[in-house]
């Protein structure tokens, strides 16, 4: 079987300084791709450039806050520019902390609504807008979470806004088709990065509480979800469009809550099964 190849093609990786961000820069340039590593913290950004030296593709770190529509538009004529093409987009960038609802305040609401919808939409819409322009096809690829469709205690606004992504998507997977491009989202499980351990296990208790949700009992590491990545945008998947891709060893299946408790009922046998019938 072939590998999928991104020679020649540009693409933005917005959150790419660091995390699924990071590894899926590193993807796409080992892909033979161009990439622009968008994110807030410049020196992150130059290492994951630093870091790329010598794959085949090449990188540009470019300081951009999603939340800024103007400021999204002008790094995609920069990418335009820089690279003299576009092909796609990786919606990564995010914010998130664990909350009670009845304890969020507006702007905590804002503020994750802000990086994640309307970061999402600002990119889409200018790389969209970019490809239509220039009559090339594209894709469009946004990373979100299981609990965008079955909700989760705690994250009532990261979970409304990557709903919001997950629709955003599938729309404009209608109705971008007629130009060639895809619009699809990857739904990573728990994943080793910085971000979301700091926001979502920051305890030893918690981490362990998050792999006994998990069925395959670890953690992805980035570099399988930038794997992922690296195909959704590739021609090999050039039939999938408004599709989520789940990535995540099985947690979201995992939820159920009667009878055994689904830590026990996935938990490494120590008995051997009883004879089949
Ligand atoms: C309650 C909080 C809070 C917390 C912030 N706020 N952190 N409220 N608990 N832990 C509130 C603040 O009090 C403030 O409201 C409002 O949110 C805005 O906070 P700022 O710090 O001013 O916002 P800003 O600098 O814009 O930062 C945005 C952020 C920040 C989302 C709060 O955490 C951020 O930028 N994070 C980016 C990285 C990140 O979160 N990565 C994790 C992604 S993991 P008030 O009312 O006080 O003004 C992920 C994985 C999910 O998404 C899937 C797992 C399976």
């Amino acid at each position: 079987m072939t590998m999928e190849s991104l020679d020649g093609r540009a693409f933005v990786v917005t959150g790419g300084g660091s995390g699924i961000g990071r590894a899926t820069a590193l993807r796409l340039m080992e892909l033979g791709a161009s990439v622009t590593v968008a994110g807030r913290t410049e020196e992150r950004l130059r290492e994951v450039v630093a870091a790329g030296e010598g794959l085949s593709g090449t990188a540009m770190a470019r300081v951009t806050d999603v939340r800024d529509p103007e400021a999204v538009e002008g790094m995609v004529a920069d990418t335009v520019e820089r690279f003299g093409r576009i092909d796609g987009l990786v919606n990564n960038a995010a914010g998130n902390f664990v909350c009670p609802a009845e304890d969020l305040s507006t702007n905590g609401w804002r503020a994750v609504i802000d990086i994640v919808l309307n970061g999402s939409w600002h990119c889409a819409s200018a790389v969209g807008r970019a490809l239509i322009a220039a009559d090339r096809p594209g894709a469009i690829l946004s990373v979100v979470a299981s609990y965008a469709w079955l909700g989760h205690p705690g994250t009532v606004h990261s979970a409304a806004a990557k709903a919001g992504v997950v629709t955003m998507t599938r729309t404009l997977a209608a109705e971008w088709a007629r130009y060639g491009i895809r619009a699809n989202c990857i739904s990573p499980g728990p994943t080793t990065t910085e971000g979301a351990g700091a926001a979502l296990w920051a305890t030893a208790a918690e981490r362990e509480r998050v792999l006994e949700s998990v069925p395959a009992r670890r953690f992805a590491e980035p570099a399988e979800i930038a794997d992922i990545a690296g195909f959704l945008l590739s021609d090999r998947a050039g039939y999938i469009t408004g599709e989520v891709l789940s990535a995540d060893g099985g947690q979201s299946l995992g939820a159920q809550v009667y009878g055994t408790p689904v830590a026990e009922l996935t938990r490494p046998r120590t008995t051997a099964p009883a004879a089949g019938r």
